[in-house]
């Protein structure tokens, strides 16, 4: 099929390059020239494992085309889908401007000779949406154009996008017509997944209450992490114990500094401003929030309490991004702390092994930092190491070495990485979350 996605961004790219995989017939659009201009040259504006690959051979393989021109896009495409950011207002409600502009500009592209057309939203939007989208392509576009409106909420983790959308869950599509619906089910065929087919609005809220759901098991198992802490129990067994409940399942219960990233901060506050809005003040979620925002806070006291004062303490801080095999730093815990911790007058030697380019870049990061050129030079002379992002590699490193480079070995794990009784046999000070301190 021939398929138009709008907006090259993190979603949009990755979206197109699978659908281009699976054999569909793909035009990527984007108003930026300057990111037009490095797709064409086959340069990856982000960093996410195997999508370069993916854009180089199906580019080759003539499936996979870039464009700057909306109309072109809206011409070819049977299937034109937006993908544009919906970034939060102040207030936590989303601003929906690059959607209404998006529906508009397709609105005055779409030709009424140009057959059934199905504009499909892939960016997280508030519920009821896709009404507007609807009203906003009638209003603005030509008499006689037949057109369905659909949504189709995304699932993608960053670091494993190309396999969750090659080999995804589940597909959920939305719509209000069959016509629309069958073009849908033809884009997802080549695709082995279960699909649920709803109507437009229950696809828009499937996505918001999927990601609250995964922050509330997060900020669930941070609070009994706290309790764990007050009584001795140990919260990676306690996290096992229930997720063998098949009901709960073990996955997103990893205490921790708690969740940051482009998604979850953003879309629990949408979800609060929308139920607001709806008339029903959704308490349990501005819980989660709140829980997930005292997390650091909860960390950085800790660490307070072991040494005391930062003022001239060298830190080392491995981890920046907002995950592991990621360089994105959006709301990064790592960041948050890192900037706190300088902000007390401590200098951080910090390494990360995908994201010192974008901390630089995007993370305000203000006072006595450096850069490390590796995972253990970072440690050399430090007072304390952080551990504030979960990557692999950052529990795999050589505890020996650890102790061997620090003036002081003390590890203030947030992302607990390591088994403290090994952590103790090397006579190293280990604070993580959940557990009893090892000094
Ligand atoms: C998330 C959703 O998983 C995805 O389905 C949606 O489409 C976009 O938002 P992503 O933002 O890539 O994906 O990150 P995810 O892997 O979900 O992690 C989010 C945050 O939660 C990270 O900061 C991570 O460190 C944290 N986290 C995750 C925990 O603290 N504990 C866990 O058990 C799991």
């Amino acid at each position: 099929m021939k398929l138009t996605i709008i907006g090259t961004g993190y979603v949009g790219l990755t979206t197109g390059a699978c659908f281009a995989e699976v054999g569909h017939e793909v035009t990527c659009v984007d108003n930026n020239p300057e990111k037009i201009a490095m797709l064409l040259k086959g340069e990856i504006p982000i960093f996410e494992p195997g999508l370069a690959e993916l854009v180089t051979k199906n580019v080759a393989a003539g499936r996979l085309k870039f464009s700057t021109s909306t109309a072109e896009g809206v011409e070819s495409g049977e299937v034109i889908f937006i993908a544009v950011p919906t970034p939060p207002m102040p207030d936590g409600s989303v601003d929906l401007s690059f959607i209404e502009k998006v529906a508009r500009e397709v609105a005055e592209s779409v030709q009424p000779g140009q057959g059934f057309k199905v504009v499909v939203d892939k960016s997280t939007v508030p519920v009821k949406t896709g009404q507007k989208v609807a009203e906003t392509i009638k209003r603005y576009g030509p008499e006689g154009v037949e057109f369905g409106v659909a949504s189709n909420p995304e699932f993608l983790r960053e670091g494993c996008a190309i396999d969750d959308l090659l080999n995804p869950d589940r597909i959920v599509f939305g719509t209000h017509d069959e016509r629309t619906a069958d073009v849908m089910r033809r884009v997802y065929s080549p695709f082995n997944a279960p699909v649920l087919a709803t109507d437009v609005e229950s696809a828009e809220l499937i996505k918001h209450a999927a990601n609250s759901f995964l922050a509330l098991k997060i900020s669930y198992i941070n609070s009994v992490a706290r309790i764990c802490e007050k009584s001795g129990a140990d919260i990676e067994m306690v996290a096992e114990g229930i997720g063998m409940d098949e009901r709960i399942g073990r996955s997103f219960l990893n205490a921790g500094l708690g969740y940051g990233g482009s998604c979850f901060p953003k879309d629990i506050k949408a979800f609060i401003s929308i139920s607001e809005s709806l008339g029903y003040p959704f308490e349990l979620l501005k819980q989660v929030e709140e829980i997930n925002d005292s997390q650091l806070d909860h960390f950085l006291a800790k660490i307070r309490e072991s040494l005391w004062v930062f003022r001239e303490k060298k830190i080392a801080l491995w981890g920046l991004a907002f995950k592991q095999n990621t360089d994105d730093v959006r709301e990064s815990v790592a960041i948050k702390l890192a900037q706190k911790i300088l902000s007390e007058g401590a200098s951080i030697s910090a390494w990360d092994p995908e994201a010192v380019g974008t901390a630089k870049k995007f993370g305000n990061l203000e006072g006595d930092i450096t850069y490390a050129e590796d995972q253990y030079s970072c440690l050399d002379g430090a007072e304390a190491l952080v551990i504030a992002t979960e990557w692999p590699q950052f529990g795999n490193a050589d505890l020996a070495e650890i102790k061997k480079r620090m003036r002081n070995p003390i590890i203030f794990d947030g992302r607990n990485l390591f088994d403290p009784a090994t952590v103790a046999q090397q006579g190293i000070e280990y604070h993580s979350i959940g557990r009893l301190p090892v000094t």
